[in-house]
């Protein structure tokens, strides 16, 4: 096999790592999902979440990643048995190619609006042109040309391509984040807004806290992006003289920054337009904010570098999706890296398309869907190891982790103990709830703990017999 790929700089995979967590999550699927659930009680469940269970999990799919060295079948195969990595490891590379297919019909939209910005094409009819850009023929288009700039970069392979791209995209992003919620703040009527965003609504959330865990959690690892085994493959390019533990929470911090921020320029802008933005769904960004621009004489260039930041942010997250399969077919079927791109982008660009002719799937595809594969991926990360891996994991851990090492002990007590409960309770409230089943809280509690109990047996007695 030819000697692998790997970062030119400990920054390099920092940046690229930021700029897999921020995107579409932060900015296009983040407000909607907080509009449907309350506001300001889905921020306070999402961000302890994030905190909780998103940073410790995603150390652990680091560890695992730079561990192995390797793509996830590559990486699990070493790490736990031939047959459970492949299996796991294909789960992983098949939930990528899932997220993808949505995500580059969503980046298509952006790009639409982005390219059409400064004519101010939709400013009239927002609602109607939305309606004919989202799903169809022009949308399949879009979703192709976006998947094309995606793929060019993954081209060009993790140094020359990704690590330069997101050198320059995520400070643009970044600035242009600040510059737009500065903008914001001059805005009339958003007053509104930032209290439903930032005023902490303790009795909405008793009421419905068993909705809006489901939502909550799956938002905290999709915007992290932890879960899918796009963060073990950019961790997999990394050596042992990097300090994970910091890398997570530098990674961890930003992504929640940028989070806020583009929360801080949606939200006010949908209220000032007196627009529930809960009723959007999907469409909330593209069919709200429009009027909110076309309101001042301005609006065209606000729009245009509103979108092209979107697009960019965007572009950095696709990368890390594309990655994944693409450096799968590299490390497993010594497959050259171009050719391995566009094979995988020919596929994504069948199955993209699909779900662009096909609205109610896309739904369900992009919002439950990527929650449950996200959550059953981070489960299988956590058991690995914090189960089978232990006393390895700490030593990963340790490489190169400086003055964060003494929270080693502890962040594995975690991984081992806590989140293989938490997740399993959200996978139980997120099934129950699917289900319509009548039982409350307490039960799917009860659920979550027999259940871990239950995988914490068997996975010992398959290690037994192994040995
Ligand atoms: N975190 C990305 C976003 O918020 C999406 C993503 C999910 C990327 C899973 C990679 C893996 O846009």
């Amino acid at each position: 096999m030819s000697s692998r790929e790997s970062w030119v700089s400990n920054v390099g995979f920092v940046l690229a790592s930021i700029g897999s967590a921020a995107g579409l999550g932060n900015i296009w699927r983040f407000p909607w999902l907080t509009a449907g659930n309350g506001g300001s009680a889905f921020l306070v469940v999402y961000l302890l979440i994030v905190v909780g269970v998103g940073v410790p999990g995603l150390l652990a799919e680091f560890v695992l990643g730079r561990r192995g060295r390797q793509t996830p079948i590559g990486a699990l195969r070493a790490l736990v048995s031939s047959r459970w990595g492949s299996a796991l490891g294909t789960f992983n590379v098949l939930t990528t190619l899932v997220i993808l297919s949505f995500y580059s019909v969503v980046g298509g939209w952006i790009l639409h609006y982005a390219l059409v910005s400064p004519t101010g094409a939709y400013f009239g009819q927002p609602q109607q042109y939305f309606g004919t850009a989202s799903y169809g023929l022009q949308a399949v288009g879009f979703h192709l040309l976006f998947l094309g700039i995606v793929a060019t970069i993954v081209f060009f392979g993790v140094s020359s391509g990704i690590e330069r791209a997101s050198k320059v995209m995520l400070p643009a992003v970044v600035v242009l984040l600040v510059a737009l919620a500065g903008w914001t703040a001059t805005q009339p009527n958003t007053a509104a807004g930032y209290a439903f965003y930032l005023r902490f609504d303790a009795e909405y959330l008793a009421a419905n806290f068993p909705s809006v865990l489901g939502p909550a959690a799956g938002q905290a690892l999709f915007t992290l992006s932890v879960g899918s085994g796009a963060m073990l493959t950019y961790a997999s390019y990394l050596d042992e003289t990097a300090s994970l533990p910091r890398d997570t929470l530098v990674i961890a911090v930003s992504n929640t920054f940028i989070g806020v921020l583009a929360g801080l320029v949606v939200i006010p802008l949908l209220f000032s337009q007196g627009i529930d933005p809960g009723q959007g769904g999907p469409g909330a960004l593209f069919v709200a904010l429009p009027p909110a621009f076309a309101s001042l004489p301005g609006g065209t260039v606000v729009a245009t570098a509103f979108f092209g930041t979107v697009l960019l942010a965007a572009v950095t997250s696709g990368i890390n999706l594309l990655e994944t399969p693409v450096a799968t077919l590299v490390d497993v079927f010594d497959v050259p890296r171009r050719r391995a791109t566009l094979l995988v982008s020919v596929l994504l660009a069948a199955t993209g398309s699909g779900l662009a002719l096909a609205g109610p799937i896309f739904q369900f595809v992009s919002g439950t869907l990527a929650d449950l594969l996200l959550t059953v991926g981070l489960f299988a990360f956590v058991v690995i190891v914090g189960w089978l891996l232990g006393p390895e994991a700490l030593a990963e851990f340790r490489a190169g982790s400086g003055r964060f090492d003494p929270l080693a002990e502890s962040w594995l007590l975690t991984v081992s103990w806590v989140l293989p409960v938490v997740v399993l309770f959200s996978l139980t409230n997120t099934l129950a709830s699917l289900a319509g089943a009548s039982f409350g809280l307490g039960g799917r509690a009860v659920v979550a703990v027999v259940a871990a109990i239950c995988c914490r047996l068997a996975v010992a007695i398959a290690v037994d017999t192994r040995e």
